[in-house]
């Protein structure tokens, strides 16, 4: 097993909840190094991917470039994970979530767009670019097989295929989780026949740096629309995985391994206890719920473990956990470990904006949590529909948003132009202020966020710029293509004051 010892020892960073109150001096450091973040870019609707001026950014790979000699970068990209291989080299994972069915009418060729990407990176100058020499490049898609551990295991061993994958998360050990999340548009919207929704919807584990190793499904974390994976450690030393489920009303989750040996890796995925949240709202606190055979309000509604992990939406209802406003991703501070939650809208509940959450635990393995509202979208805070999230290490949140392209410039999201990259302090003087860095194309949707090691780089997903036929930003042969791009941080984006 590869480990990184920079990367295991920021994941043990997070294994400790540090009370922000008691936790003096971190508060003076970030307040010392806070960015002067400020002057941001203004909102806008024009046809570009705007940084503000000074920044730079360079595309890595665009749908259909080659990888290798026999494949070709998937399609519409979001989910990145960085993972460095020595001081110029490193390997990029990246998802490709959904697909264009105008733009791939082939089921054959749809099957091979979609799922993740490997590709090898160099640096040159300081400066990351695709590596097409290196022999680890290459691509899991719909056709891929994947083995299965945890419970499903017992009713079958094998499925082929990921797909809708949308974000994830990096393990300590430097593997790839994988969500998939609306596995459903596959038969639904792009017509794909003998289609079993049953093998999708699960977390899915790869291994950038082992081309030969089977990539794997994890039964044991639920099956529903998973968008991501935020790990962090309990002081027992359990591995505790924090989920969200992409759909209103539906859920947010979060599994404890049984076992408690970080250096286990995959192994601790394997098996361990689900749990649901249920919040009191009037209190601004939560339990945690277990989704297990052995609890009385389940066993008469599931034949197993494996059923009820199947249908883990069911079994969350049934214990009345509380309807979210569709969770997207879920971060830990490296500040004091707190997990944000993005809830991205809920129309019908008469939330345009979404928010973000915050869920504190004294410990990890702590099945009750307080919570509280870090920030609250619409005009006043400048941000709407947050989806994708990450922190750097100055404790700043990174934030995508996420509306409908077909309400984009439309009431009430006029205000916001196109989708944006915002960053909020979450310490210091600044805290909760939000600054737009960069606007998307239109059409698309930024996704994806993660930095390199020294957070010099930030590498972000242009997904399906030209939606709808608006647009023509990265264009070939008359159609605008999502791409990774690389952006080069330097000035107050990189802390400098
Ligand atoms: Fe794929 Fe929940 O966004
Ligand atoms: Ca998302
Ligand atoms: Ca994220
Ligand atoms: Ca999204």
């Amino acid at each position: 097993m590869k480990m990184n010892r920079r990367h295991f020892l920021k994941f043990l960073g997070l294994s400790t909840v540090l009370l922000s109150s008691c936790n003096h001096e971190a508060v003076e450091n970030l307040t010392r190094t806070s960015p002067n973040i400020l002057n941001g870019i203004k909102a806008t609707n024009l046809d570009d991917f705007i940084l503000p001026e000074g920044i730079e950014y360079k595309i890595i790979r665009s749908w259909k470039d080659p990888i290798n000699p026999s494949e070709y970068f998937g399609t519409n990209n979001d989910f990145t994970c960085f993972f460095e291989n020595g001081p110029d080299s490193a390997l990029l994972w990246v998802n490709h979530e959904t697909l264009d069915p105008k733009l791939i009418p082939s089921i054959e060729e749809q099957r091979k767009s979609v799922g993740g990407s490997v590709i090898g990176l160099k640096k040159e100058a300081g400066e990351w670019s695709f590596d097409s020499h290196n022999k680890l490049n290459r691509r899991y898609d719909a056709n891929t097989k994947f083995s299965v551990t945890g419970p499903l295991a017992s009713k079958k061993t094998s499925i082929t295929g990921t797909l809708a994958n949308c974000s994830g998360g990096k393990t300590p050990w430097d593997t790839v989780l994988s969500c998939e999340e609306n596995y459903q548009y596959f038969d639904e919207k792009y017509g794909w026949k003998d289609f079993n929704r049953k093998d999708y919807g699960w977390v899915v584990e790869i291994d950038p740096f082992n081309p030969d190793k089977t990539p794997v499904k994890h039964s044991a974390l639920g099956r529903f629309s998973h968008e991501n994976a935020a790990m962090a450690q309990a002081a027992s030393g359990q591995l505790v995985v924090y989920m969200g489920d992409d759909k209103a009303d539906e859920h947010i989750y979060k599994f404890i391994s049984k076992e408690s040996n970080i250096k286990l890796g995959s192994k601790l995925l394997e098996e361990g206890a689900l749990y649901v949240a249920k919040l009191n709202k009037k209190k601004n606190t939560g339990e945690w719920l277990e989704l297990s055979m052995s609890n009385p309000k389940l066993k008469d509604h599931f034949k197993d473990q494996a059923d009820l992990l199947i249908n883990t939406r069911k079994a969350a209802k049934l214990l009345n956990a509380t309807p979210m406003n569709r969770p997207e991703d879920l971060e830990l501070s490296p500040f004091d470990s707190s997990v944000f939650v993005a809830l991205t809208k809920n129309p019908d509940r008469g939330v345009d904006h979404g928010s973000i959450l915050r869920i504190t635990e004294k410990d990890h393995s702590d099945l009750k949590f307080s919570f509280d509202n870090f920030i609250v979208g619409g005009e006043e805070s400048g941000l709407s529909c947050p989806d994708n999230l990450c922190f750097d290490d100055k404790a700043n949140l990174w934030v995508c948003t996420d509306i409908s392209g077909d309400q984009l410039g439309k009431k009430p999201y006029k205000y916001h132009g196109n989708n944006s990259l915002f960053v909020i302090p979450t310490q210091g003087k600044d805290a909760g202020k939000a600054v737009r860095v960069a606007s998307a194309p239109l059409g698309a949707e930024l996704t994806g966020p993660s930095f390199s090691d020294d957070y010099k780089t930030l590498f972000l997903s242009i997904q399906h710029p030209g939606e709808d036929g608006k647009g023509s930003w990265n264009s070939k042969d008359g159609v605008p293509r999502s791409a990774v791009v690389a952006i080069k941080l330097t000035g107050y984006l990189l802390n400098e004051s």
